[in-house]
């Protein structure tokens, strides 16, 4: 969703805002617009809707004398319609801002400050805006007074960044659920919805906390507590992540460049937590009072959105019997608001790539509130979501870009598999073998992701006749099933064919009357129980004349003639086919994207972190 930049320094600011939102295009945004100031000292607001490629020549057009102060922000639209006018930033009278979030009381504050007739577009941070120029007019342009005033008078969601015309080297910042993280370096103070823009710049950030204001200027980077206005301090990280991570290293998409990372993320995410064959989370600080509740536990509920749901799921269904207590998994959308029961002794798990989802973040503090200990598996370091868990399990995956979510979802299973495993061993469920071989398999899976990777050129033939379909199916059985969902999910989010994962038994019950000639089915079969009862589902859609392609484990058997394409897999434990088959139905859902043209990184209408509901 919305990207953030502001910069205050040495460097020139045209370019440190522009190149960082080229950096934060990959969240997903539909317009975008900077402000600078123009060489009488006024503010010069230039926006654009569509690409940061279209803003740029409008900014080197109208900018001439070099800028050292600006901001920068890229709009995913809420409130209004994708126009100029509702590009940020937002203008009135002494206030330039940009804002992450949504503001819920807006009509309210226009009535409030009776600013019917004076507002150009249909957004909430226009009226934010006036607003806050009204009150900086009326107390004396005291810019920190402001803000505080401001903060307790609007309600909802809020990353801002705020210039004033009269304080020409300042930058404000404040936040609400809605991320923000900053950095000062010898050249300068950065301010940013994520730490992606800073990485040409610094190797140190320290994360933008509630109820902090925060000063960006030339020279310094200084936080106030927003209640009594006095100097806080910034806690300092460090970005693991290098430039070159962030570079699509020859690949035409970052998609495929994370497609074809997986192995050594992987590798990343295991090898510092299997030492000699058992798993080890000391690193992560899953301490003695940890294992005490891991042993007490009555109940663990998974809750994450899109991909990262799915690669919960994966987890759930693997070992609801092995530990021997209810797995339930969630949307999280969904567990937020609903009456699931929660308490002492239930462990929540989130899983979350970017570590911001809202609706992730809100069933933390609803799992929290109820008494449940959270654990999370999270990407993004020093990310709300890792901030606010009771433990936090990072992935290591490097930043991922495309919007379409991959090597996150593969190191999430693992990590979740390692993490349901070492519980299992705490509470007895299991002995060492056990985890031996869990551990020997996940790094044979590395291996087996590569081995994936070598289909690339038969996938690539095989995808025209999907590509010129208007729907698709994924169908599979058991964990196929939970599989196929992923598989799905990745297909219609950047080809845009709609495409349904189906549980293949239940196809028969309604679903099949939409099989058509030539109708693309992927059926999915590497669970051995149950594969010949998917494969007499598969001899179903295709006695319908639906264009099978088949992607099965190298050990099960199959009659000839039953599909039009089987792509084979390794045999693999069922447990950990899910690594070559992710990668599979990745490459499928690229090629079909790639050979109809689209913009595979930047789908349209999604955003890679969703900080609104
Ligand atoms: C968005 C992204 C998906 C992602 C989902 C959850 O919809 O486009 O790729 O799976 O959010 O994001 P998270 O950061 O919580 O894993």
């Amino acid at each position: 969703m919305c990207g953030i930049i502001g910069f205050s320094g040495k460097l020139d600011a045209k370019k440190v805002i522009l190149e960082g939102l080229s950096t934060l295009e990959y969240r997903g945004y539909d317009s975008c617009g900077v402000c600078f100031f123009d060489p009488n000292g006024k503010f010069n607001i230039i926006k654009s809707t569509g690409k940061v490629s279209e803003l740029i020549p409008k900014v080197d057009k109208e900018e001439t004398s070099a800028v050292h102060v600006g901001i920068g922000h890229t709009r995913w639209a809420t409130h209004g319609g994708v126009l100029t006018e509702n590009a940020h930033p937002h203008h009135a009278g002494l206030v330039s801002l940009i804002h992450n979030g949504i503001i819920e009381n807006y009509l309210s504050l226009r009535e409030q400050f009776k600013l019917t007739g004076s507002l150009e577009g249909g957004t909430d941070t226009e009226i934010v805006a006036n607003v806050l120029n009204l009150i900086y007019e009326k107390n004396g342009h005291d810019a920190l007074l402001s803000i505080q005033m401001l903060t307790k008078i609007i309600k909802g969601t809020f990353a801002f960044l705020i210039m004033f015309e009269d304080r020409k080297e300042e930058i404000y910042a404040i936040k609400h659920v809605s991320p923000l993280v900053c950095a000062s370096s010898s050249d300068g103070a950065f301010i940013a919805s994520d730490i992606t823009a800073l990485i040409p710049y610094t190797k140190e950030f320290s994360v933008v906390e509630e109820g902090m204001v925060i000063c960006a200027k030339r020279d310094s980077l200084v936080a106030y507590d927003i209640d009594t206005l006095k100097k806080v301090t910034l806690k300092k990280e460090e970005i693991t992540w290098t430039i070159d991570t962030a570079k699509k290293d020859g690949y035409t998409h970052f998609m495929l460049k994370e497609i074809h990372e997986q192995g050594s993320s992987l590798d990343n995410t295991i090898r510092p937590r299997i030492v000699d064959g058992e798993i080890d989370f000391t690193n992560d600080n899953i301490d003695d009072e940890a294992i005490r509740f891991f042993k007490d536990i009555e109940k663990i509920q998974v809750v994450a959105c899109g991909t990262a749901l799915h690669a919960g799921k994966v987890g759930a269904n693997v070992y609801q019997d092995v530990i021997k207590i209810p797995i339930d998994d969630y949307i999280a959308s969904e567990y937020r608001y609903n009456n699931t029961l929660i308490n002492d002794k239930t462990l929540v798990i989130l899983l979350s790539q970017s570590g911001e989802t809202i609706d992730t973040l809100a069933s933390l503090e609803k799992a929290k509130e109820h008494g449940a200990k959270v654990i999370s598996i999270v990407n993004v370091k020093g990310s709300t979501i890792a901030r606010e868990s009771d433990y936090v399990i990072y992935t290591h995956a490097g930043p991922e870009i495309a919007v379409a979510s991959t090597k996150a979802y593969t190191v999430q299973v693992a990590s979740i598999y390692m993490l349901l495993t070492y519980i299992a061993y705490v509470r007895n469920a299991v002995d060492k073998n056990f985890v031996n071989n869990i551990c020997k398999n996940l790094f044979a899976s590395i291996e087996n992701i590569d081995k994936a990777l070598k289909k690339e050129e038969d996938i690539k033939m095989i995808v025209k006749n999907i590509s010129s379909s208007h729907d698709a199916f994924y169908i599979g059985r058991g964990l196929d099933y939970v599989f196929s969902l992923e598989g799905a999910l990745k297909l219609k989010e950047i080809s845009y064919i709609h495409t349904e994962a189906y549980a293949a038994g239940e196809l028969k019950h309604g679903t099949i009357a939409l099989i058509e000639e030539k109708t693309p089915v992927i059926a999915v079969c590497t669970q051995k129980n149950i594969s010949s009862k998917l494969l007499s589902n598969v001899k179903e859609v295709k006695a319908r004349d639906a264009y099978v392609i088949l992607i099965i484990s190298e050990d099960i058997e199959y009659e000839k003639d039953l599909a039009d394409i089987v792509i084979k897999i390794d045999k693999v434990d069922d447990r950990f086919s899910v690594f070559p088959v992710a990668v599979i139905t990745q490459l499928i859902a690229y090629y079909t994207a790639y050979d109809k043209g689209l913009d595979i990184d930047k789908p349209r209408n999604l955003a890679k972190s969703v900080t609104v509901e």
